[in-house]
């Protein structure tokens, strides 16, 4: 293959990568929405303790735990709570503190209000996106 030819190739992907990128970064989230006090503690712990290594919003993240998007309707307060407080056995018990959970769960709420998602009837575009109707 002559060289100018790859790097006509490499230049052509390059510049869709730079574009797609420049798009997903410049196009606002669907429901964009700022957390308040609690809500924002509680994402702060979720990002300290890596909650994401093993769940997932809107299904990216870590595989070995279920998607938490919407999770607060699917189980009643205590549920959730009793997850947070003890663990399972595959998932840590955190030690979290009685605010460090209510903050948690604020933040599971907010995530809840922002969309709908589950995983399993994810529609996606040929383009790589999810179709979100
Ligand atoms: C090592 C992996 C792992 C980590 C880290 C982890 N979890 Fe989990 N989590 C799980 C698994 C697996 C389940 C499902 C229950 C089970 O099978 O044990 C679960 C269940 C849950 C549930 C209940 C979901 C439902 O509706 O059934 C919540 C809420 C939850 N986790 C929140 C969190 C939060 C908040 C953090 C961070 C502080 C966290 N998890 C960190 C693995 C993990």
């Amino acid at each position: 293959m002559p060289d100018r030819f790859k790097w006509t190739i490499f230049m052509t992907l390059l510049l869709s990568f730079s574009l797609y990128s420049a798009h997903l970064y410049i196009t606002p989230p669907p429901n964009e929405q700022e957390l308040d006090g609690v809500a924002l503690q509680g994402k702060n712990i979720w990002q300290k303790k890596n909650c994401q290594s093993c769940h997932q919003f809107y299904g990216l993240g870590g595989y070995l735990g279920p998607d938490l998007t919407n999770t607060v309707r699917r189980r009643t307060p205590e549920q959730t709570r009793a997850f947070l407080k003890h663990g399972t056995d595959i998932m840590p018990d955190f030690r979290l503190t009685e605010d460090e959970i209510q903050a948690v769960q604020a933040f599971l709420q907010a995530m809840d209000a922002s969309g709908t998602a589950d995983p399993n009837r994810f529609n996606p575009t040929w383009y790589g996106n999810i179709k979100t109707d």
